[in-house]
């Protein structure tokens, strides 16, 4: 894979600046705190790659003690579906969830297709309770129906990179989330 030109030829304009998403994060980590003050047990897990940097700032807005995990999921439609339709685990998380509250921590809902498998997986084990935080909410692409009880943002259809979303592997590192220039040939 040949390196990528530099993100500012990729990068047509920044769509929500550090400061902001910075300052959504924030609020996110409060209201998680506020509605597990009470029952404590909580449990994060990440959806890999794109929830890392989400996941790291978020963690430190969340004030009741909870578990971190990870998992990561083949993209469906790459041929690696397989026949009972669920999505394939390349990493499972390894801290137990059955009767523990779990909020799923996502990038971005797309399609909603690789959250709708990951919450039948996970649902499979018996959480108390099982609920969806995810930083961008591109709406308009959903194809089924998942529920979402934290949103960070409801973007439009655009490409977007940066802040833990890649172009073609690169530039997860961005503190901002930019879009990408029309015509570029890229993959998400
Ligand atoms: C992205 C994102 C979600 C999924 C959303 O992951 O992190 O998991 O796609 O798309 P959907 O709603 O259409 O299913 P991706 O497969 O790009 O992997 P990555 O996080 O490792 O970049």
């Amino acid at each position: 894979m040949s390196t990528p030109p530099p993100y500012e030829e990729i990068l047509d304009y920044v769509l929500i600046d550090a400061d902001r998403l910075q300052a959504r994060v924030a609020e996110l980590g409060r209201e998680i705190s506020a509605d597990y003050q009470a029952d404590r047990d909580l449990v994060l897990v990440g959806i890999l790659k794109g929830s890392m940097l989400f996941m790291s700032d978020l963690m430190r807005h969340i004030s009741v003690p909870h578990n971190v995990d990870f998992m990561d999921v083949a993209s469906y439609g790459a041929g690696v579906r397989e026949s009972s339709g669920t999505v394939r685990i390349l990493m499972d998380m390894k801290v137990p969830i059955e009767r523990r509250n779990v909020v799923i921590v996502e990038d971005i809902v797309d399609t909603g297709r690789t959250l709708q498998q990951v919450l039948r997986l996970l649902a499979a084990r018996r959480p108390t309770t099982l609920r969806v935080c995810t930083l961008l909410d591109k709406a308009e692409r959903r194809e089924v129906p998942v529920p979402l009880d934290y949103i960070g943002f409801t973007i439009p259809n655009v490409f977007v990179f940066g802040y833990g979303l890649d172009i073609d592997e690169y530039y997860r590192n961005l503190p901002f989330i930019g879009v990408v220039k029309p015509g570029l040939v890229i993959s998400e």
